[in-house]
C-alpha cells in the first residue's frame, strides 16, 4: 500500500473509532455502509453490551453487524433514532455530502431523515469547496432509466449508467459527472421530481450535524 492510501486507511479508522464517543447507553444506532463504516461497526462491537441493537443501510452493514453479534432492527419497529453514524464520498463546508458509491444511498438517506444526529465519518480527501467533483449517483427504477438519463442531459450533467450493480432495493444507479453543484439544495428537489427517480446522492436538505475528519470535528 501507498502512504497515500495508508493514511487514509487510517483517517478511515480513526473517524470510525471516534464516532462511538457519539453512542449513548441502551440506544439502537442507525448504520450506514462503506469502508469507514466497517470500522465503526467493528468499534460498535467492543460496547455491544451497552446498545439495544442497530438499524442498518444495507445487506453488507447487515451481514457485518450480525458477524459481530449486534441485533439488527426494523426501523418501523424502532421509531425516531438518536444517532446515525455514516461515511460520504464528498463533504462540503456546509456539511452537505454526496453519498452512494456503494449503491446504498436510498437506505442511507431514510436512516438519516429518521435519526436526530447524523454523524458523518470521513478522511480528508472527501472535503470539497463545492460538491460534484464525485460523480453524484441516482438511484432509478430500472425502467425509468433512460428517461432519467435525458433529463440529467437536459440539466447539463452526464450520466453514466453503473452497468451491472443492483441496489439492495432491486434499483439501478445512474452516476452523473460533470456537475459543480453550486446550489445542492435546489439541485436535490429537482433531481426529486423526475418519475422514476428513486433518491439523490445529494444530502443536503438533511447534512450532517456532526463530520469527523479522522479524530477532529470540522
Ligand atoms: C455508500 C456510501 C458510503 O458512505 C460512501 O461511498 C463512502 O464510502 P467509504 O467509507 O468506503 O469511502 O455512501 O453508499
Amino acid at each position: 500500500m501507498s502512504n497515500a492510501s495508508n493514511d487514509t486507511a487510517a483517517q478511515k479508522r480513526l473517524a470510525g473509532e471516534t464516532a462511538i464517543r457519539y453512542v449513548e447507553e441502551g440506544a439502537v444506532v442507525g448504520v450506514g455502509t462503506g469502508s469507514t463504516v466497517a470500522y465503526f461497526i467493528d468499534a460498535l462491537a467492543t460496547v455491544k453490551e451497552r446498545i439495544r441493537g442497530a438499524v442498518s443501510s444495507s445487506e453488507q452493514s447487515t451481514a457485518q453487524l450480525r458477524k459481530h453479534g449486534i441485533e439488527v432492527l426494523d426501523l418501523n419497529a424502532t421509531g425516531p433514532l438518536a444517532l446515525y453514524v455514516d461515511g460520504a464520498d464528498e463533504c462540503d463546508p456546509h456539511k452537505r455530502l454526496i453519498k452512494g458509491g456503494g449503491a446504498a444511498l436510498t437506505r442511507e438517506k431514510i436512516v438519516a431523515e429518521a435519526s436526530a444526529k447524523f454523524v458523518c465519518i470521513i478522511d480528508a480527501s472527501k472535503r470539497v469547496d463545492v460538491l460534484g467533483r464525485f460523480p453524484l449517483p441516482i438511484e432509478v427504477i430500472p425502467m425509468a432509466r433512460s428517461l432519467v438519463g435525458r433529463e440529467i442531459v437536459a440539466l447539463g450533467g452526464n450520466p453514466v449508467w453503473r452497468d451491472g450493480v443492483v441496489t439492495d432495493n432491486g434499483n439501478w444507479i445512474i452516476d452523473v459527472h460533470g456537475w459543480q453543484i453550486a446550489d445542492p439544495v435546489a439541485l436535490e428537489r429537482e433531481l426529486n421530481q423526475i418519475p422514476g427517480v428513486v433518491a439523490v446522492g445529494l444530502f443536503a436538505r438533511r447534512p450532517a450535524d456532526v463530520v469527523l475528519v479522522g479524530d477532529r470535528e470540522m
